[in-house]
Parts: structure tokens; C-alpha cells; sequence
């Protein structure tokens, strides 16, 4: 399925809005959270050449890429990832966590507070929970 998360924002925030409540994601079961205007624009900015615009991990760099990235659309494989592993790989990059290179540190270009809101933005757009 093509669903670019860009697109639909404003639709889901004003179904959220009619509904009173601007939290309805986050109360969805198990799945989505309230992600922030930033957290959409440092995606669209920062993330969106490698893990692409439909967050399935094919941006435009991923074809010549030796390691893949991270496709943030799969439920199953995001799922078994704790909150604080992805914070830590967007903060300190791949090799922080044992993983590729070519995923960079964000570190020096976004603050904690940024990175916290890309962390729930990532949690509903796999429309999953975290393990811890
Ligand atoms: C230059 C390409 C590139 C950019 C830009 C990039 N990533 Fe990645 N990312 C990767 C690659 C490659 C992997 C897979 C690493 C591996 O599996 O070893 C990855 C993996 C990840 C993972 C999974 C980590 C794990 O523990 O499995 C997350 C979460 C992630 N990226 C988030 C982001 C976010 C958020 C941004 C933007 C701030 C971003 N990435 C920007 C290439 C990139």
C-alpha cells in the first residue's frame, strides 16, 4: 500500500479535531501516539532520502545502499525495538547500537526534545507499541 504520512497528517488532525480530542491516536489500543508538526517536517528533512517517503525503508539513496535501511512501516520489526534503542540510534548513529554505519547520528543537527518527538512519530507510523 502507498500512504505517504506527510499527506494524511492534516486529514487525521482534523478527524482528531471533530472528534474533540486531539489525543485519539494515542488512545488508539497497542498502537499509534500523538507525534508533533517537528517530528513530520525532521523526517521529511532528515530521513526521508534513505528510509523514503512512504516510510518502508526505500528512499532515494537505498538502491545503492549495502545495508538496507530500517523500513519504520513494518509493525514487527519496529516492535522489537525499545523506545530508548531507537533514541540512542537516532542520537548516536548505527554503530551506538551495533548496527550499520550508514544509518548517521542526528546528535549535532536535533536536541533530545526533537529526537524524543521523532521516537513517537516512528511509533505511529508502525502503528506499534514498544516492548519497554
Ligand atoms: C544515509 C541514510 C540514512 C538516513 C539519512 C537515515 N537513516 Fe536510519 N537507517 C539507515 C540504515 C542503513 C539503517 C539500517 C542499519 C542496520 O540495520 O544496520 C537505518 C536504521 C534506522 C533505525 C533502526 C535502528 C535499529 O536499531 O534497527 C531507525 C529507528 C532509524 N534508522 C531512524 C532514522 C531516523 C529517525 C532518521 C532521520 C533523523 C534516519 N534514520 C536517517 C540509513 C539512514
Amino acid at each position: 500500500m502507498k500512504t505517504n504520512f506527510g499527506q494524511r497528517l492534516p486529514l487525521l488532525l482534523k478527524s482528531a479535531l471533530l472528534l474533540g480530542s486531539s489525543l485519539m491516536l494515542a488512545g488508539q489500543a497497542g498502537a499509534a501516539e500523538a507525534y508533533t508538526e517537528r517530528a513530520l517536517r525532521n523526517y521529511d528533512t532528515y530521513c526521508v532520502q534513505c528510509h523514503g517517503i512512504n516510510r518502508n525503508g526505500r528512499g532515494i539513496n537505498s538502491r545503492d545502499m549495502s545495508v538496507q535501511p530500517r523500513d519504520h512501516s513494518d509493525a514487527k520489526g519496529m516492535g522489537d525495538i525499545p523506545n530508548e534503542e531507537i533514541f540512542r540510534v537516532i542520537k548516536e548513529g548505527g554503530l551506538a547500537v551495533n548496527k550499520s554505519v550508514l544509518m548517521p547520528a542526528w546528535g549535532n543537527v536535533m536536541n533530545d526534545e526533537e529526537i524524543r518527538e521523532l521516537v513517537a512519530y516512528l511509533r505511529f507510523v508502525c502503528k506499534c507499541g514498544s516492548t519497554n
